[in-house]
């Protein structure tokens, strides 16, 4: 018989480490902000009339992936109205989650990653064709999810397209508009410039592109407005230093500034629908800010608030005992409170995600406990 100190230690191995999964945001085709990974579950807050004051609806459904990888990314296929998640499952890093946004259900699509590494790139939706493109460790691939609301069976590849002009040093600041991906803060180029690689041709443009006002040669996150059917055309740069948030429009090569976000957060993540701007920062925060195209008078004097229906909610915790991460750029920090909170709500729910395991072990532990001691 183990005497009780010995059982609880070797109980207590049992228990994974709770930690910081990774949420991210997006929108479905009507622009309903959606939140996954949230208290282990996922979330409709609505559309943007509702940020400042509404709740939020649990879309938790089966066949979910369990938001805990690396650099967890979401993207809305605008088409289709479907959401693809990339590196959803710390444990199958190299499938596809598809959220179908009509039929509110899951699938796994399968991929044949190749040499590239799902939990290190950095990727953008190309909006027209509905193709993936993304950098990692300096090498450019797609994935062609052609017209998919739900998986193949067979599984898709990443096709690798060829090495980008950058060396690994360079942490790509990549943004899609006009089917062009423009990267910023390329070694080189000076405040206001960013190099193109058009989609349709697979070919990277010899000259820079540049836009006035410029923007700082710096590094920053990105994400691009909508429009409401067609081509994007704009997109939201928030340098690391927030000096400003700056939408370079590639149709008029010009710039216009929106405030800062609130939190000064570089491991926050971002989506943007036609009007607004949206940051997860990697406390679970959500808060936005409008935006009218074409009018930066208006847009100058927009403010953040808070979505408060996401308000109360933190990242899920997981069961992986790897530091937890938040967001694209997958520098989050990890909060004690926001795994306690996780736990509580798993408790309650039992909804099918890794938090739930980790509640259940710390159950499984409270009770193999009090058995141990009930039977002194
Ligand atoms: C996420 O991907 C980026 C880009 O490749 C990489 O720099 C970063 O190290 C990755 N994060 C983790 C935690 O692996
Ligand atoms: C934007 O710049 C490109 C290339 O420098 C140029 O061909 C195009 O005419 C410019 N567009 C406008 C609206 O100035």
């Amino acid at each position: 018989m183990f005497s009780i100190p010995t059982l609880v230690s070797l109980l207590l191995l049992a228990v994974p480490k709770a930690t910081l999964a990774s949420p991210c945001i997006t929108f479905d085709a009507s622009f309903n902000l959606l939140a996954f990974g949230f208290d282990g579950k996922d979330y409709n807050a609505g559309t943007q009339d509702t940020w400042a004051s509404g709740t939020a609806t649990d879309i938790t459904a089966t066949g979910r992936p369990p938001f805990d990888g690396t650099n967890t990314t979401c993207y809305l296929s605008q088409f289709f109205n479907a959401v693809y998640v990339i590196d959803g499952d710390k444990a199958n890093p190299s499938n596809v989650h598809i959220y179908d946004a009509g039929s509110k259900s899951w699938t796994t699509q399968q991929t044949t990653a190749g040499t590239f590494d799902p939990t290190s790139y950095h990727a953008i939706l190309d909006h027209d064709t509905n193709v993936f493109y993304a950098v990692s460790k300096s090498e450019l691939f797609f994935l062609d999810m052609s017209s998919l609301t739900a998986a193949n069976s067979t599984p898709l590849p990443w096709v690798d397209v060829g090495a980008t002009p950058y060396d690994k040093s360079y942490s790509p600041v990549m943004a899609l508009a006009q089917n062009h991906i423009h990267f910023l803060d390329v070694p080189g180029n000076s405040a206001g410039m960013a190099d193109i690689f058009v989609i349709h041709f697979s070919f990277f443009q010899p000259e820079a592109q540049s836009y006035s006002p410029s923007f700082p040669a710096s590094h920053g996150q990105t994400t691009s407005f909508f429009q409401t059917t067609g081509v994007q055309q704009e997109f939201a740069f928030i340098p690391d230093d927030f000096s400003n948030v700056w939408v370079i429009n590639v149709e008029t090569n010009s710039t216009s500034t929106l405030a800062a976000p609130t939190s000064k957060d570089t491991g926050a993540s971002y989506a943007a629908s036609i009007t607004a701007l949206v940051q997860l920062d990697s406390t679970g925060a959500v808060s936005f800010i409008p935006y009218k195209q074409g009018d930066a008078t208006t847009n100058s004097a927009q403010t953040w608030t808070t979505v408060k229906g996401l308000a109360a909610l933190s990242p899920a915790s997981s069961s992986s005992s790897a530091p937890g991460t938040s967001g694209s750029s997958g520098t989050g920090k990890p909060t004690g409170s926001a795994s306690h909170s996780a736990s509580v709500s798993q408790q309650t729910t039992g909804s099918p995600s890794s938090a739930m395991s980790t509640t259940v072990s710390v159950g499984v532990v409270a009770g193999a406990v009090f058995a141990a001691l009930a039977a002194l």
